[in-house]
Formats: C-alpha cells, structure tokens, sequence
C-alpha cells in the first residue's frame, strides 16, 4: 500500500481503506497486551498551532503504543519559533531534520499540504481550519464498521456546524466512496454544507438530501453524527453564533425517535448539543469513537513509517 502523506480523505481508495482497518484490528490486539517495541528507533513530531485534546493524545499515545518516541509543541503559534515570525515552510524544512513524521493541526485550510510540498518525511494533517480532518474520518468510518457492521447502504444523518465542520467534510469524501449510502445533512441555513462536498457527491451519484428538522430525519437514520457550533470561526459575528448554537440537541426525546439499533456520534469535544443523560444509553457510541483514534492512529503510523 502506498501512503507518504495524508492531507485529505479523498487520497483513500477502497483497498487501501480495508487495508488500514485491517491493520487496526491487530492495532486493538496490541494494545491489549500492552504495546509493541518495533518503531524504537522512530520519532513523531505533533506540531499543534491549535487546541486540541484527543487528537494529539491519541497520536502520542499510539506512537508510543508502537515503541516509538515523540516531541510536541501544544501551543505552536506562542511556543515555537512561528511566534517570532518563521513561516510553516520553514518551520517544516527544520522539523523534518529531526524527526520521521510530523502530525500537523493547523488554523488556515490547506496548511497541511503546503507543509506535504516542502517535507521528506510523511505529514499528517491534523485538521487544518474548517478544511479537512482526515484521520478523524478514518476512525470515524472505522467505528460505523465496527459498531454496525457494513457501510453500504447506510443513512446518515449529518447535524450542526456542517459549514466550519472539517470532520463532516472528510466523513462525506470517504462515505462516497461506498454504495447506496445516503446522507442526510441537517443544519441551519447559515451552517449549511459547502457546495464543493456537494459537487463532489452529485459527480459520485452519492444520495443527499439537505433538512433543516432534525425529528423528521432520526426515524430513518443508522447513523445520528452530531457536531458543535465551532464559536471560534465566527470571530466578531456573535449574534449569528447566538442564533446557531444549541438549535439541534440529542436529548432522551431524540432516543425515544431513533431506531434500537442505531448509534449517536460525535467527533468531540461536546457542548450542549448531546444531553449527558443521552451517555447512559448503548445508542450512545461517541466514547467508543474516540477510543477507537488510538487503534486507527496506531495503524496509520506503523503503515507510514514502515
Ligand atoms: N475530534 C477532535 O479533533 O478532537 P480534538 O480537537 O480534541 O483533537
């Protein structure tokens, strides 16, 4: 399989995609039994210009899982030279005397590949603005596999901040690549879809329907994804994030419309838009989806770093 950098969902065909979760299954074993020593000799850098929790965590913690070493700067913007005013390329070309692969977040779109067009070494992007976040669609994907079974013939509902969502954005360039899924995006008009992703899955014969009720779409759906209203890509247009957030909550009324055996997702972290009494439920996967970053991720190093 060839894999050097991963900069957007689209790079991932079929085989390769069943390949990757192949490779997290064995990923779930190992960490069972503790870890693996096989990437001693290996070192990740996370370069992180923007917060993150589970990201990072999970990149750390699967490169270490592997045997591997890390170094990291949380903060990038105030903690590395970027602060003095180094641009990415440069803080790029330096990095990668250091170290095998860079996990890079990023506040601009398209971050991720202008570091990819100056590094030898493999780039992951970590979410770059309201791009892309290519590595949470693989678990994501992932954990729709794992927890249902099969992608084909899906129903998604997609739900929120669909417009500044970069984690919709990937999950709807891999689910199209898989027949007779049907999305489902429900937002307010300001959160919309964007129109490439809605090009893209016209060009793919891909089945989407664009809803503002929520109620009307959760009978139908497998798949419930919720996602915050990101307040920090609104800057100074407060009113309209007023007028945004907590439009779509998953409360116990949500799960009383749903099927059995559907499942409630979320990329996190969570606002008020998924009630706390929604967790006790089995519907609830959310946790088991970030638990499932650590395997994905593991897989995706050891596959780059091979
Ligand atoms: N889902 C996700 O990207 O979470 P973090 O921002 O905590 O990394």
């Amino acid at each position: 399989m060839k894999l050097h950098h991963v900069i957007e969902a689209q790079q991932f065909d079929l085989p390769t995609l069943n390949h990757l979760f192949n490779v997290t299954e064995e990923m779930e074993r190992v960490v069972a039994r503790g870890g693996i020593n096989d990437f001693h000799s290996r070192l990740m850098a996370t370069l992180f210009y923007e917060p993150s929790t589970r990201t990072r965590f999970s990149f750390e913690a699967a490169m270490h899982r592997l045997g591997g070493r890390v170094i990291s700067t949380e903060n990038a913007a105030e903690f590395s030279s970027v602060a003095k005013g180094e641009t990415l390329e440069d803080t790029i070309r330096i990095v990668n005397g250091y170290v095998d692969v860079i996990v890079l977040r990023h506040n601009e779109v398209g971050a991720a590949k202008r570091a990819a067009a100056v590094s030898r070494v493999p780039i992951i992007n970590a979410g770059d603005g309201a791009g892309q976040h290519p590595t949470q669609a693989l678990l994501d994907l992932y954990t729709i596999r794992k927890e249902i079974g099969s992608i084909e013939g899906l129903k998604i509902a997609m739900v929120g901040d669909l417009a500044q969502g970069r984690t919709v954005r990937s999950l709807a360039y891999l689910l199209s690549k898989f027949k007779d899924v049907k999305m489902y995006f429900v937002a307010p008009p300001l959160l919309k879809m964007k129109a490439d992703i809605l090009d893209h899955l016209r060009e793919h014969q891909t089945w989407f329907v664009e809803e503002t009720m929520l109620d009307r779409v959760l009978p139908e759906v497998d798949v419930v994804y919720q996602t915050r209203v990101q307040k920090e890509r609104f800057g100074d247009r407060i009113a309209d994030y007023e007028s945004c957030r907590d439009v779509y909550v998953i409360s116990q009324a949500s799960l009383q419309l749903m099927k059995p055996d559907a499942i409630i997702m979320h990329p996190l972290p969570r606002l008020g838009e998924i009630s706390m009494e929604v967790d006790q439920d089995r519907r609830a996967a959310y946790f088991r989806q970030a638990q499932n970053g650590l395997f994905v991720r593991m897989a995706l190093l050891a596959t780059l770093l091979a």
